[in-house]
């Protein structure tokens, strides 16, 4: 039989070449390493294998060599599992993000509408959120005790009355920025305006927050008409709930405009028709949503705010913001007091 003799060197070698190749290797992972090098398969029992063929008078010295490798390899592979435990870092790894915020739903609305209202050339506008109760009310044709001022739960400041302005109140509408738009630009139309602000009434419900917000359309030119006001409330209907929305308006009263509306915006869940898979809406029930009030500017207004009704005329809109967002999510918020709550995870809905 013809036996191939290995030399004690040529092992040496082998067993350097094996040490190297493991201080070089690509495979980062010790688990496939130790199987690559230390499995029953692996590399360093195909070397072992070797032994039977090296002369029997260097066995005993061959052992000892493979013994010393073992021990290297087992201590090598040892200490990269330490190293993967304790500090390992693959770059390569997509990171973790840290939790991102996003603005109030509210203040998502708010910028929403000031936008929409921009297109076409209004102004944003604030005007105080608490303010004398002309603005509120007397400049608004509403003199002291006249009872239409009871429709507005109003929150008085405990200070004494000015002489002229009144008391001092917590802005129950955005309409006290009206007259105040009008003494800004010294009775001189035209003006196209949009206030948006807090405003605060004396009631807390599942439909009422004592702060809620508004937003308040004034425009005053020659020769404007209540076309003017339904083609901008269809506009805004359309941009707002989307491209199918229609508006509409039922006559209706309060002292500063006249004649008055009440806007309603089609449901646009069922688009108007009251009726989802041939039953009753059960967001809007009629095809409509009320939403706020409008009309054309009261010559007494204009009046107050330093223009002259023969010459121009205006109109003027205002409803609240919380309920323009809901009706557009189709949100039946059992509690609309939710919105001000610390409740994060009705939040992250949004
Ligand atoms: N200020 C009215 C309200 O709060 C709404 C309104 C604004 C009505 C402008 C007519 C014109 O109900």
């Amino acid at each position: 039989m013809v036996y191939m003799e290995i030399s004690l060197t040529s092992l040496e070698q082998a067993i350097q070449t094996l040490e190297q190749q493991l201080d070089h290797e690509t495979e980062l992972d010790p688990q496939k390493l130790n199987t690559k090098y230390l499995g029953k398969r692996g590399l360093f029992n195909e070397l072992s294998k070797q032994i039977k063929d090296i002369s029997p008078k260097d066995r005993k010295q061959a052992g000892k060599l493979l013994n010393a490798l073992k021990n290297s390899l087992q201590t090598k592979l040892g200490n990269l599992q330490l190293h993967k435990a304790e500090d390992w870092v693959d770059l390569t790894f997509p990171g973790t993000l840290p939790p991102q915020g996003h603005l109030h739903p509210v203040s998502q609305a708010i910028e929403e509408i000031s936008e929409i209202f921009k297109k076409i050339g209004f102004t944003r506008a604030r005007y105080p959120e608490v303010d004398w109760d002309y603005y509120a009310f007397g400049s608004l044709n509403m003199p002291p005790d006249h009872p239409a001022r009871d429709e507005w739960e109003t929150f008085f400041v405990d200070l004494p009355a000015d002489k002229k302005m009144g008391k001092i109140v917590l802005t129950p509408h955005t309409s006290n920025g009206q007259v105040r738009e009008m003494e800004r630009l010294k009775g001189k139309p035209p003006i196209r305006m949009i206030n948006i602000a807090r405003c605060y009434r004396r009631q807390q419900d599942v439909t009422h927050t004592q702060m809620f917000h508004q937003f308040e359309g004034l425009v005053v030119d020659q020769g404007i008409n209540i076309q003017h006001l339904k083609g901008t409330l269809d506009y805004f209907a359309k941009e707002f709930y989307g491209p199918g929305t229609k508006s509409r308006i039922r006559p209706f009263h309060f002292q500063f405009t006249e004649p008055s509306f009440e806007v309603d915006f089609s449901c646009h869940l069922c688009h108007g028709t009251g009726l989802i898979g041939g039953e009753k809406c059960s967001f809007c029930k009629s095809g409509w949503h009320e939403v706020g009030g409008a009309g054309m500017v009261h010559p007494n207004v204009l009046k107050a705010g330093g223009i002259d009704p023969n010459k121009y005329t205006g109109f003027a809109f205002g409803w609240g913001v919380e309920r323009t967002y809901t009706l557009k999510e189709g949100l039946n918020i059992d509690d609309i007091r939710l919105l001000y709550s610390e409740e994060m995870r009705f939040f992250e809905q949004f």
